[in-house]
């Protein structure tokens, strides 16, 4: 008998939330026998919810904010990437019942720069702002495509030296103020500004000729950031829903086996923005 495996995201706020959109596209295209649902779970009822999730059949399961931390001590055991990034975005059921944690956001964006937008990493400049969670899961997957310098800027300026100390100086970190003058091939913006419509007070002229903006966050209007990008006339000025659909690809592979087309599900939710 082919049965329904059931998966969920969690988070606070998700109502809003396109994953269950996606897998279930994910889950049409590759016949697969699914159902994916949102959850609101807050920090505190966290452990309880998931435990009760798995317990009832549950097979795999996604985490954003602001659980992706807990996810992590959760995990019985993660993924290389995960540990990396001490944040873990999915949860999946390993048949001898423990739970297997990975980060998937990082090859996430990786996957929609390379593939979605033709945009080369190596031997560019690149600047990210913020050192938080968002930060965390992308920086081991940027590094793996060796720009030719990477720095990471942020409002507490010793959150992202603390940062670059644990990821052995493989960057450099500095405060806002000190990008005055600096030219980038890639700017990321991985704070939590655009949550609220803000922007990290950037100097301007940060971008090169073709230099081009990725924000991480995602709306259906353009962000702040993506507004910045276009206002610097960068080439190109982009928000995470690609990286949003490419990550959930990832999900999907590894708790289905199979890789889904993920452009098709990408120009369906751009043509209903
Ligand atoms: P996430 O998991 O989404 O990365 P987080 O760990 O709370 O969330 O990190 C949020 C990041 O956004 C931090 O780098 C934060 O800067 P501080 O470390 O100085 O707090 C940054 N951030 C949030 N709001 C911001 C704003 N309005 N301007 C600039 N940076 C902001």
């Amino acid at each position: 008998m082919n049965t329904i495996n059931h998966y969920a995201v969690f988070g606070s706020p998700i109502s809003h939330s396109k994953s269950p959109r996606i897998h279930q596209l994910f889950a049409m295209q590759t016949h697969q026998n699914l159902d994916y649902i949102a959850q609101e779970v807050t920090a505190n009822n966290f452990i309880s919810t998931v435990e009760n999730f798995f317990k009832k059949g549950g097979v795999g399961l996604n985490c954003t904010v602001p659980l992706k931390e807990l996810a992590w001590q959760f995990a019985n055991k993660k993924t290389e990437r995960a540990e990396f990034a001490k944040a873990v975005n999915t949860l999946a059921l390993q048949s001898d019942g423990t739970i297997l944690g990975d980060n998937t956001d990082g090859i996430g964006l990786v996957n929609d720069l390379v593939f979605n937008h033709d945009i080369e990493l190596k031997n560019k400049r690149i600047l990210i702002l913020g050192a938080g969670g968002a930060t965390r899961g992308i920086l081991s997957p940027l590094l793996e495509q060796q720009p030719d310098y990477l720095i990471v800027a942020n409002r507490s300026v010793e959150k992202a030296a603390a940062l670059a100390i644990e990821f052995n100086n493989k960057f450099t970190s500095c405060s806002f103020d000190a990008l005055s003058g600096e030219k980038f091939d890639l700017i990321f913006n991985a704070t939590s500004a655009s949550l609220n419509d803000e922007l990290p007070p950037l100097p301007p002229n940060l971008l090169t000729e073709n230099g081009i903006c990725y924000d991480l966050a995602y709306g259906n209007l353009p962000t702040a950031f993506v507004r910045w990008g276009t206002s610097q006339n960068a080439r190109k000025s982009l928000d995470g829903l690609g990286m949003l659909v490419e990550q959930a690809a990832e999900a999907f592979k590894l708790w289905r086996g199979i890789q889904p087309n993920t452009k098709s599900v990408i120009e369906l939710l751009n043509s209903e923005r």
